[in-house]
């Protein structure tokens, strides 16, 4: 029998989705499994982008430039303006979800063997898109003591050898929910400028940012204007995961040819994707404030429940949906199964991700898992109240 690749057999299975199996028995046994495991959205979509679904007319479905519609990506432009983030249309590629835009990334700048340094825990498919690029990914721990921010910059400096390529962040944090500060990101910047490296910023939480300082896009930074890559999405800021549409957006003119090149591989992003995705930039100022603060109560609500009950520390995050939370039990991967496997609490249990996934060193995060507030707060309560009782059931309790 032939064999598959080293590459396919190293990639790591999702944090997010590999107790899934066991979610699946649970419903099976007739339990209800609140997912707070993955990031996915539960608000509605635009009006504006529902409607342009209804009303697409086009006989044939058809592709698209592989960069992406012309109109949208001229659109995109006053949108990212309303952020102060100085870009034309050309400099933005239209991918399919953010998800391409870091393949795509990672494909044209990264060689085989070729580092990354990354502040973990990280969104874990970073891993996954760089084993894809036959590039390696090195870690610097951030801790839940001081909130997940930015560790030493010292520490990233330390592990720069020549292969070292680029860094890679995500502003604000997926899974830490961390947004970094301008002191934080004009340390990155001195390091990126001192050392010639890519900047590959992922912020496709930008409207989630939950502070008075402001959040600091990878292009508000001086001096470093041909090494960011910035990487986005619509996935999370309209509730459109399932449209697939992200962007890949930078200033470098090679890197973008490149880029460009990979696109055409794939001939097109998705035709009607886009059309909703440039509809959902009329997404009125009420509808997006609206959500914001959906989010900000969730949040309020879930951390301040999570701090009240016996062991378990949360920070308050600053950005983004999620928190890693330390739990008082001796393996959270072990306990996430065991809430799907052999918990419930009037016939309901919790899908949580374990954070073990979310960090690339070994035996990191063991005590942690990540949650995603992304049900509405009269969930979120019953939650709170499962979670409590797991705890006080869990035999392996610390
Ligand atoms: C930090 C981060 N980047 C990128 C993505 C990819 O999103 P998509 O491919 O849906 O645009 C996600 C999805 O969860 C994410 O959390």
């Amino acid at each position: 029998m032939p064999t598959i690749s080293n590459r396919g057999k190293i990639i790591p299975e999702s944090p997010i989705r590999k107790l899934s199996p066991f979610a699946e028995k649970a419903k099976e046994r007739g339990v209800k499994v609140f997912h707070l495991n993955i990031g996915q959205p539960d608000l509605q979509a635009p009006p504006q982008a529902l409607k342009a679904i209804r009303n697409f007319n086009q006989t044939t479905i058809g592709y698209t430039l592989s960069q992406g519609i012309k109109s949208f990506r001229e659109k995109l432009v006053k949108y990212y303006d309303k952020y102060n983030i100085d870009i034309e249309a050309d400099d933005i590629t239209i991918t399919s979800g953010g998800s391409e835009a870091v393949t795509f990334a990672f494909m044209s700048c990264l060689n085989p063997g070729d580092e990354i340094l990354v502040p973990e825990p990280t969104y874990a498919n970073y891993k996954s898109f760089a084993i894809a690029a036959g590039a390696e990914v090195k870690s610097i721990t951030s801790n839940i003591e001081d909130s997940f921010a930015l560790p030493p910059i010292e520490e990233f400096e330390k592990l720069i050898t020549p292969k070292t390529k680029g860094i890679m962040i995500c502003n604000p944090n997926n899974p830490t929910g961390y947004l970094y500060t301008s002191e934080e990101m004009n340390k990155i910047r001195d390091l990126v400028k001192k050392y010639d490296l890519f900047l590959f910023s992922d912020e496709v939480y930008r409207e989630f940012c939950y502070t008075e300082s402001p959040y600091i896009s990878a292009f508000h930074l001086e001096g470093i204007e041909q090494n960011v890559i910035l990487i986005d999405s619509v996935s999370k800021r309209y509730s459109e995961c399932g449209l697939r549409i992200g962007a890949l957006i930078t200033k470098n003119k090679e890197v973008r040819h490149s880029v460009l090149k990979f696109c055409q591989a794939r001939l097109s992003p998705p035709l009607i994707g886009q059309i909703a995705a440039e509809a959902s930039l009329d997404a009125t100022p009420e509808y997006m404030l609206n959500n914001y603060n959906e989010y900000i109560n969730r949040r309020n609500f879930l951390i301040d429940g999570l701090n009240r009950i016996e062991g378990v520390y949360s920070p308050m995050p600053m950005g983004a949906f999620y928190t890693v939370a330390r739990l008082p039990v001796d393996d959270a991967d072990k306990f996430c199964e065991w809430m799907l496997s052999e918990f419930q609490f009037n016939n309901q249990t919790l899908f949580l991700a374990p954070a073990s996934g979310f960090y690339l060193q070994p035996d990191k995060g063991k005590d942690e898992v990540r949650i995603a507030y992304v049900l509405k707060k009269e969930d979120l309560a019953i939650c709170l109240k499962i979670l409590e009782k797991a705890l006080k059931e869990y035999p392996g309790k610390k």
